[in-house]
């Protein structure tokens, strides 16, 4: 494979049809005699609703109805229980939508909406989560299909005989997925088919879902996803907007529009998990790791089992020869938590990597030295060499660009007027995997070609980065190539997610451009068209299963009112060993939109939840917090030059998620430097400083 367009800043394919606002999205496609859909969430957490009183919204002008358990279309059982919307009177969790008002106006459909009577009969609910839950439990397995717990050595004798130990115990609170486009769907029911435009990480996986629910075979479903304005993992599977749309198109036998509200997506389309973990860490006088214990606990639905694998990050990160971790979970009368960014590795390595950082301090050993002393070529979990493990080249060059040397580290050691300053680091890392796709690639007569395959682009560049890949598999000029993705009438691929599109998507995708100059040896026939395809599932299937990981450094600077406590940002800098970088524009944006994401984390996003409302009091971006632009002063991302053969033809590792893992260790490593306090409950608010 040439390497022409791989590796080149190519500007997003699409990027002048959305900043020109041409492209379209969701509920934007125009579509004759379409209504509007609004939902109606439960306004209470726990019962039953005995009455619906829709009169009023029916009267209301433009309404054409309103459904809920009581009229709406059936739908089959699934495994997906949280989709079950509309069929059944029992309300698990506060927001759960209980009924769908479709009017022919957007206006008119609210109206309708506020104008719907429910009534319940309510019980008691249980919506936080404590260490001392009497519900907690152990699943049998954890996110996607991780060993709950592992164990090796004995823990509690090599931590008991350590002379050096830190023991701490963190909190996270809920964090909310808040994509810029809400979840949305435009759905049409024609003949018996449904065509629903929606917005999503994978179109492929949605039709699956629709048709198991609809009972319909997948060819007679097709989604639809141009374009998606991210996602966070909240997009990963089809969530309610799509089903409730594709019910209340059904019911009115005409198409309907429905977009969930900002309010509506805190909660009922995934969240991120409270966590509490307790990291227990020792070593012998010189830094050395003799023991690591990770115990997670965090919450799931009473309807739905999404068991996050908090600690799994801990399990391949540092070596010791005593190695424990655990998760236990507790089923709350709450929405289901889901994917965001990172599930797992994200909230895991907050608490690892700020252990690490308290580790440093009670051994006398500097930070990054302290990791670089920890480093291990061999998998500690799975007792195999990683393919490429670049940790130490990530936080050597991370230190001299950020310039780390010669720090102090003592607390409160530099002050500038009336702030504190500090720096802090974490490491990072992030699976490099990829998942089985289809493809196909055509040449036509007049020498240019197109490549089919059903990726979903949420914004990452993701369109662009198979485009490169495509061309250079083909070997021709990328301006020959023309990309189709977004559709699942195209082959069939997998979700936008765990950082595995590109790897996988790329992978059929060059396999089918391989195949097809096999059969273009003897010439494109001057007639017509030539398609070859490829589908990975074999071959990705009998892959060796070996630790493939992407890695990275995360450096911070703070600064730290003495007087207020209020906690600045100067300076983020992050160096990553993620395989080949496709493209360097869209590869630079994904990296420092995870690490933004992960200062978000650290200072200013939070869930508040009410126990005696039993939901997230701050719904809105009035009251949940996110970090904006004026919020990083300064921020870079570097990546190295990496090789490894034993990934995917693409030989990427993704990067969709490596930067926000062990962001927010690094900002609270940096806090505790610049102040002397460790705060190990997140976010940290400057009313926890002073
Ligand atoms: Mo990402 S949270 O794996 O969609």
């Amino acid at each position: 494979m040439s390497t022409d367009a791989v590796g080149r800043a190519y500007p997003r394919l699409e990027g002048r049809e959305k900043v020109t606002g041409t492209a379209r999205y969701a509920v934007e496609y125009p579509v004759d005699g379409v209504t509007y859909g609004w939902a109606v969430p439960s306004a209470v957490v726990r019962g039953r609703i005995t009455r619906v009183d829709t009169t009023r919204a029916l009267a209301s002008p433009g309404v054409l109805a309103v459904l809920h358990h009581g009229n709406a279309p059936r739908i089959a059982p699934s495994q997906q229980t949280e989709l079950w919307l509309l069929q059944e009177p029992a309300v698990h969790y506060r927001g759960q939508y209980v009924a769908v008002v479709v009017a022919t106006s957007l206006e008119a459909a609210r109206e309708g909406a506020r104008l719907v009577r429910i009534d319940y009969d309510t019980g008691p609910h249980s919506t936080v989560l404590t260490d001392d839950h009497p519900g907690l439990y152990k699943p049998d397995h954890v996110n996607p299909s991780y060993p709950t717990d592992t164990a090796e050595g004995d823990f509690d004798a090599g931590y008991a005989a350590a002379p050096v130990r830190v023991d701490a115990t963190y909190r996270t609170p809920a964090y909310h997925n808040n994509p810029m486009e809400p979840h949305a769907t435009t759905a049409q029911w024609r003949d018996g088919r449904l065509l629903v435009h929606d917005s999503n990480q994978g179109a492929s996986s949605v039709r699956a879902t629709l048709a198991e629910l609809f009972e319909l075979p997948p060819e007679s479903v097709r989604v639809v996803a141009q374009h998606v304005g991210g996602g966070f993992g909240s997009k990963g599977y089809a969530k309610a907007a799509v089903v409730l749309a594709a019910l209340a198109a059904r019911h009115v036998d005409r198409p309907v529009r429905l977009a969930l509200t900002r309010q509506q997506l805190f909660g009922p389309v995934g969240y991120r998990t409270p966590t509490i973990q307790r990291v227990r860490l020792a070593a012998d006088t010189d830094g050395r790791l003799t023991a690591i214990c990770h115990d997670a606990i965090s919450q799931t639905s009473t309807i739905h089992e999404f068991a996050e694998q908090t600690a799994v990050y801990t399990r391949s990160m540092y070596a010791a020869p005593h190695r424990r971790t655990t998760h236990r979970l507790v089923r709350l009368d709450v929405p289901t938590p889901f994917w965001m960014r990172a599930p797992g590795e994200c909230p895991g390595a907050y608490a690892l990597e700020s252990a690490m950082d308290e580790l440093a301090v009670a051994v006398g050993i500097d930070p990054v030295e302290l990791r670089i002393r920890n480093d291990t070529d061999v998998d500690p979990d799975q007792g195999r060499p990683f393919t490429s493990r670049n940790l130490v080249a990530c936080l050597r060059e991370g230190a001299q660009r950020f310039g780390w040397t010669g720090r102090d580290p003592s607390p409160r050691s530099r002050r500038d007027g009336r702030w504190l300053i500090g720096t802090g680091v974490a490491g990072s890392s992030y699976p490099a995997r990829a998942r089985p796709s289809s493809a196909t690639a055509t040449a036509r007569p007049d020498g240019s070609f197109l490549v089919r395959v059903n990726a979903t682009d949420i914004g990452t560049g993701a369109r662009t980065a198979i485009w490169q890949v495509a061309a250079d598999a083909l070997g021709v000029p990328p301006e020959r190539v023309e990309i189709r993705i977004g559709d699942s009438a195209l082959p069939t691929a997998p979700v936008a997610g765990g950082s595995m599109g590109t790897s996988s998507w790329s992978w059929a995708v060059i396999r089918a451009a391989q195949a097809l100059r096999e059969k273009l040896r003897d010439g494109v026939p001057p007639t017509g068209e030539v398609t070859a395809e490829a589908d990975t599932t074999e071959e990705v299937g009998s892959q060796p299963a070996l630790p493939r990981y992407a890695y990275g450094a995360q450096f911070v600077e703070v600064r730290v009112d003495a007087d207020t406590g209020e906690v600045r940002l100067n300076r983020m800098l992050g160096v990553f060993a993620a395989g080949r970088v496709v493209n360097p524009t869209t590869a630079r944006s994904q990296l420092i939109g995870g690490m933004t994401m992960g200062l978000s984390m650290a200072l200013h996003e939070e869930g508040l939840l009410d126990e005696r409302y039993g939901d997230w009091v701050n719904h809105d971006l009035a009251t949940y917090h996110i970090t904006g632009c004026a919020d990083v002063e300064s921020i870079e991302a570097y990546w190295l030059d990496e090789r490894d053969d034993e990934l995917n033809p693409a030989a990427v590792k993704g990067i969709g998620e490596i930067g926000i893992v062990g962001a927010a260790a690094a900002v609270a490593n940096a806090v505790h430097h610049a102040t002397g306090v460790r705060i190990r409950e997140l976010p940290i608010r400057l009313d926890k400083l002073i």
